[in-house]
């Protein structure tokens, strides 16, 4: 009725759909997940569901992340991230395996949960199982005083706020941002990281909601690209290293929306196989900002180019080099290696919505979809 819609209208605070609105506020909402817990001035880390429970979380002889879908997608950014700067074995699972193949979990495990909702039917049977057994589970979740808050041992919340849309965007940015600061907390903490390193990298973190303030502003851009290959049947996403997990979001995004065919992969992998698809028809998007693969992203860049496939690059600004190959770049604010997750699916994000606007998808509730998937 007309009450229920100038509500939602109200809710939306402007915007045409939630989704756009999640996207935009994602400078606040990381600000807000890291606000009272990161000080990097004077070197202040804190997470209060942490306090209780660091010493198993130093002492664990591995971590385990269970998750679904794009909070899956957070799990491998913090594999990476716990890998490197606490030097500790990671395991990413997705949660609907997990739970059903009699997993080898012990004690000494501390088992990470990453759960926009807190209710996916799949996460809380897989803590259950890891709980029986005997480890630590500890929850990164969005929504307060949730069945899997609940379930865990303890956590720590992402603040993000309500998360209306179907597709998650401002939930992946938090659950990224608590898992990063996990990870320079253990690091720190298991003598991994030095003093001067955690330091910078604090600064580093805190340096980000800005950044993807301006990443924000390429929306028109991203808008203009995105009218181009809205009738496109299938896109490739292709990312490296840190990126890797962004390009398999960027692609989740994409599919649930727009219902365009799209898969991510690890860019080298593509010789494996979807290189076969390149086609003078097939839109590849590249995560390609200047980090430790990029050189071998550039060479991957190249072989789609002489299959004439159509390059839209998501580069660090000032990049000249993918400019000079690409049909579309995408520049974005340099950060941290580790950290550019957060800003590079920002344009993937803008991208998928614009498409799905275009092609007259209801954005914020795709068909078959549910927000939390309470059924297994
Ligand atoms: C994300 O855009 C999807 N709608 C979906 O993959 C989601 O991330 C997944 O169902 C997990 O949900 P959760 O974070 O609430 O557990």
């Amino acid at each position: 009725n007309k009450l229920d819609m100038e509500l939602e209208a109200i809710e939306k605070g402007g915007y045409d759909h939630f989704m756009l609105k999640e996207i935009n506020e994602q400078p606040r909402s990381i600000a807000d997940c890291m606000r009272g817990r990161l000080d990097a001035r004077s070197g202040r880390l804190i997470l209060g569901g942490l306090q209780d429970y660091m010493n198993k979380f130093q002492n664990a002889d591995r971590i385990i992340i269970t998750a679904c879908g794009t909070s899956w997608h957070a799990g491998l950014v913090a594999e990476y991230l716990f890998e490197e700067f606490a030097r500790v074995p990671v395991e990413v699972e997705y949660a609907s395996e997990f739970r059903y193949r009699n997993p080898v979990i012990s004690s000494k495990d501390f088992v990470i949960a990453i759960s926009q909702s807190g209710e996916t039917a799949d996460t809380l049977a897989a803590i259950e199982l890891a709980k029986e057994k005997g480890a630590t589970i500890f929850g990164v979740c969005n929504v307060v005083g949730s069945s899997i808050a609940r379930a865990t041992h303890a956590g720590s919340y992402t603040h993000a706020g309500p998360e209306i849309g179907v597709a998650s965007t401002k939930a992946f940015t938090a659950q990224i941002s608590v898992l990063s600061m996990m990870a320079l907390m253990l690091g720190y903490q298991r003598g991994t990281l030095s003093e001067s390193k955690y330091m910078t990298l604090l600064s580093e973190l805190e340096a980000i909601p800005a950044k993807v303030e301006k990443a924000l502003k390429l929306n028109k851009k991203v808008e203009e690209i995105a009218a181009q290959y809205k009738d496109a049947r299938n896109f490739l996403y292709l990312g490296r290293g840190y990126n890797f997990p962004v390009a398999l979001e960027g692609a989740l995004k994409l599919k649930e929306i727009s219902y365009i065919h799209a898969e991510g992969y690890p860019a080298a992998e593509m010789k494996h196989g979807p290189i076969a698809l390149i086609d003078e028809e097939m839109p590849v998007v590249f995560i390609a900002t200047k980090d430790s693969s990029y050189d071998k992203v550039v060479s991957n860049i190249q072989e789609v180019k002489a299959r004439k496939g159509i390059i839209i690059a998501v580069v660090t600004e000032g990049d000249e080099t993918v400019k000079k190959m690409a049909d579309h770049v995408i520049e974005i604010p340099p950060a941290h290696e580790a950290f550019v997750p957060l800003i590079s699916v920002v344009p993937l994000q803008q991208l998928s919505y614009h498409i799905a606007v275009m092609r007259g998808c209801n954005v914020d509730q795709p068909r078959n979809l549910a927000k939390s998937v309470t059924v297994e």
